[in-house]
């Protein structure tokens, strides 16, 4: 202690005065980071959707046949919006439909069957002529696919590699072009894509879901500053498991939350993100948003620690599936 004051008394009083400055705003700058972190997750609302479109304008919604989608399609119902459902199974689509027309006696929906993984240009023609009039006030770019099971990159099937990739990527960008120039022309509306934990950190055994969803990520936050003039928001929407069929988990928790649960904060958090790394970004459940705001603030998302992690959840996670699998066949 006596050496460190006989050190500190030979440095000039301006350069002490000047690392206490430096230490203080780093300490005022984390604080005010936590603040605004606290404040978006626990407190604050997000932007009122009816920004985007009075009641009577339409969402379309993408997957909206199942899971995060179909629920998607019910709260948008739920707060006026008119439809577009678009998905792969004309069945679903049609029971979802008529329930929603049933509960939500003053809206209309329009429904369209297509394969994304088949990325025919003729379904893309048939999506443009079906919104051609409508005034589109929301898309949620909500379709997507992850590997069957965790899964080596080196031992994963072709056809799961160049679905994930088109259905992803392909699809998200060419139903965009779909919608947006009509939105810029309105001046007004929002464009939100679901994005996952599994692109926003190295996710190693789904390493093309990872990239699909880290593609995404930087397409999202580079198109909201392109629309940003126009004054259509878009809006990249994080999050780690919650109880659908892709998740294959059932039950719920305090870390995995259910669609409803899911969707009801992604629409109500809107603009929340501001204390992520990546602009026009959220998290909007809060539990995700705890372990995101963590990881960004102590680790990074580029952590190695955060990967190993990752590599070793979904090694077990594969352990598990294969052992399941083995005990079915056996049962057969
Ligand atoms: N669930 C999670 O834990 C989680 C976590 C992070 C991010 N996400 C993301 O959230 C989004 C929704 O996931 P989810 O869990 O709701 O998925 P899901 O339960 O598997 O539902 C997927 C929906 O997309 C449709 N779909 C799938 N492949 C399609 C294709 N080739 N062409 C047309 N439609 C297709 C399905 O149609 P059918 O009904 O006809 O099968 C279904 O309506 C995805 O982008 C996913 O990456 C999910």
């Amino acid at each position: 202690m006596a050496y460190m004051n006989d050190v500190l008394s030979v440095v000039p009083q301006s350069i002490l005065l000047g690392f206490a400055g430096i230490g203080a705003l780093f300490l005022g700058s984390k604080a005010l980071s936590y603040l605004q972190f606290f404040l978006n997750v626990f407190v604050l609302s997000g932007t009122n959707l009816r920004k985007y479109g009075k009641k009577g304008t339409w969402a379309v919604v993408t997957g909206a046949s199942d899971g995060l989608g179909k629920e998607f399609a019910s709260q948008l119902a739920a707060k006026g919006f008119n439809l577009v459902l678009v998905s792969r199974t004309q069945s679903k689509l049609q029971d979802l439909s008529k329930e929603l027309e049933h509960k939500f006696t003053h809206i209309q929906t329009k429904i369209l069957a297509m394969d994304f993984s088949a990325d025919n240009d003729s379904d893309y023609e048939r999506l443009t002529e079906l919104v051609r009039d409508l005034d589109i006030a929301i898309l949620v770019n909500n379709v997507g696919q992850s590997h069957s099971i965790p899964t080596p990159f080196v031992l994963t099937e072709k056809k799961e590699l160049q679905d994930i990739i088109t259905i992803n990527c392909m699809g998200t960008l060419k139903v965009t072009q779909i919608v947006a120039p009509g939105m810029q022309q309105r001046k007004r509306g929002l464009i939100l894509t679901m994005g996952s934990f599994g692109g926003w950190a190295p996710t190693p055994y789904l390493a093309t879901y990872s990239g699909s969803k880290a593609f995404l990520q930087q397409w999202s936050s580079s198109l909201a500053a392109e629309l940003k003039s126009s004054n259509v928001d878009v809006q990249l929407c994080l999050s780690y498991l919650v109880t659908t069929a892709m998740s294959k988990v059932r039950r719920t928790s305090a870390l995995i939350p259910s669609a409803r649960a899911f969707v009801r904060s992604a629409l109500g958090k809107i603009g929340t993100g501001t204390w992520q790394a990546m602009p026009d970004t959220y998290t909007p459940f809060w539990s995700h948003a705890l372990i995101g705001w963590a990881a960004e603030t102590f680790l990074g998302t580029g952590s190695r620690i955060l990967r190993s992690y990752n590599l070793k959840m979904h090694v077990d996670i594969r352990n598990r599936a294969l052992k399941k699998a083995a005990r079915e066949a056996k049962k057969q």
